[in-house]
Formats: C-alpha cells, structure tokens, sequence
C-alpha cells in the first residue's frame, strides 16, 4: 500500500482497459473506503448503479449508439469491466437539513434554498476516494459525464427522477499499449501562488 502523497501524484485518468476482469472484492473495497468520505450533515446521500461485465453494456448503448461509438476516441474505454454511475439525491439533504438541529440553516425548506448543492459536494467529495482508491488498489479508473445522455443513462438504469446523476466512472485495468492523456492534458498546472489569494482576492 502506498502512502497518500503517492496515491495522488500517481493518479492519472486511465481512458483504455484490459479485458482483464476486476476483483469484486476490490471494489467492494473501493466503495467501503468512500462511505467514509465528508458529508454535509453527515446525510450521505449519494448512491452508486454498478454495473459489471456484460452489464456495462445498457450504459454504452445509451450513451454511445451507432455512429457515435464508431467515431469515439476511446475505444478502449468499452472495456472497463465496472461501470460505477454516481447518484446525488437533493432531497436526503433537504430532509436531514429540515431536523431539528440543522433547522436554522433555512437549507430544509427546499432544493432552491442551496446556494451550493451540498449533494454534488459530497457525491464528487466520494469520486475523489473512489479514484484515489482505484490507484490505490493497482487500477485505473475514468471520471467522466455521461456524453450528454443523461436521460437516457436515467432511463436505461432506472434512476429515479428525484436523483440527480453526477457522473461515471469507469474501472479496470490499465492498459499499458495506448497513450492514456485527453486534450486537457497539456495544460500547465496552477501554481500553489495562482491558487492561493492570501488575505484578500
Ligand atoms: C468534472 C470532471 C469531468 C471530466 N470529464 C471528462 C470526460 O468527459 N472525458 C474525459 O476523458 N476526461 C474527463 N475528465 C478528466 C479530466 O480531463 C482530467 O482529470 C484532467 O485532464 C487532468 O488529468 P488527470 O486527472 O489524468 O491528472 C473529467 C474530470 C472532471 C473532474
């Protein structure tokens, strides 16, 4: 097991895969690790839909049919043995903010009373364990949307309206023959300095 400065800096988004198959357990793993993420309220209201081998399959018919699939640029991306797709639920946390110890904050009387919606917050708050442990466990991972079909994704995984689907992320083993960088990958990072505005923007 490696430390977590490791786990971070070796982190690279894997966008081709093996048809190596994953250990159930690992993600098992994976998913118990990132129960223990932050979240607000402690309301923990994000949900995984895994689907594994074969099942991947309704998620790249509803987000990449016929042409499109042909064209796209990951084809290796297909392979991913575990599809995990992420789910917020708004109203987890407008109920656990309507209890009478968050009752103050005004955030129970509804989704528009959020000026940040926490349950975003805290379904990305658990991608980030859910990658860092994907590297930890020796795999690549993807985070990615879902191509603009999030409707379709909805209807073919059967994601109740009330949720909101934050994002994908694909599992497997790396595959080491193809060069793994998207577009953004040459772009510089920021600097502790452009990052930080110390004392005042
Ligand atoms: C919110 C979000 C959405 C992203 N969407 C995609 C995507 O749709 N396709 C993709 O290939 N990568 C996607 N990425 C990955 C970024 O391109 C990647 O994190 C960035 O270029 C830095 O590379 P690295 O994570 O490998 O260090 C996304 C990342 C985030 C955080």
């Amino acid at each position: 097991m490696a430390d977590l400065s490791e786990v971070v800096r070796n982190r690279r988004m894997s966008r081709s895969f093996t048809t190596e198959e994953v250990d159930s357990a690992a993600i098992e793993r994976i998913i118990s690790l990132a129960s223990r993420a932050p979240s607000a309220g402690k309301a923990q209201g994000w949900h995984v839909v895994s689907l594994v081998g074969d099942e991947t399959a309704s998620y790249w018919d509803a987000t990449l049919p016929g042409q499109r699939r042909d064209d796209f640029t990951w084809p290796g991306l297909l392979r991913a043995p575990v599809i995990l797709v992420l789910v917020a639920d708004p109203d987890a946390y407008v109920e656990r903010y309507g209890e009478s110890d968050k009752a103050h904050t005004g955030l129970g009387e509804g989704r528009d009373a959020w000026p940040v919606p926490y349950w975003t917050v805290d379904a990305s708050m658990a991608a980030m364990v859910i990658l860092l442990a994907a590297e930890d466990e020796g795999l690549g991972a993807l985070f990615f949307g879902p191509f603009g079909a999030t409707e379709r994704v909805r209807e073919a995984l059967g994601v109740p309206p009330s949720m909101e689907i934050v994002a994908t992320i694909a599992i497997g083993h790396r595959d080491p023959s193809v060069e793994h960088r998207g577009r953004s990958a040459g772009r510089p990072r920021r600097s502790v300095d452009e990052i930080v505005h110390r004392g005042v923007w």
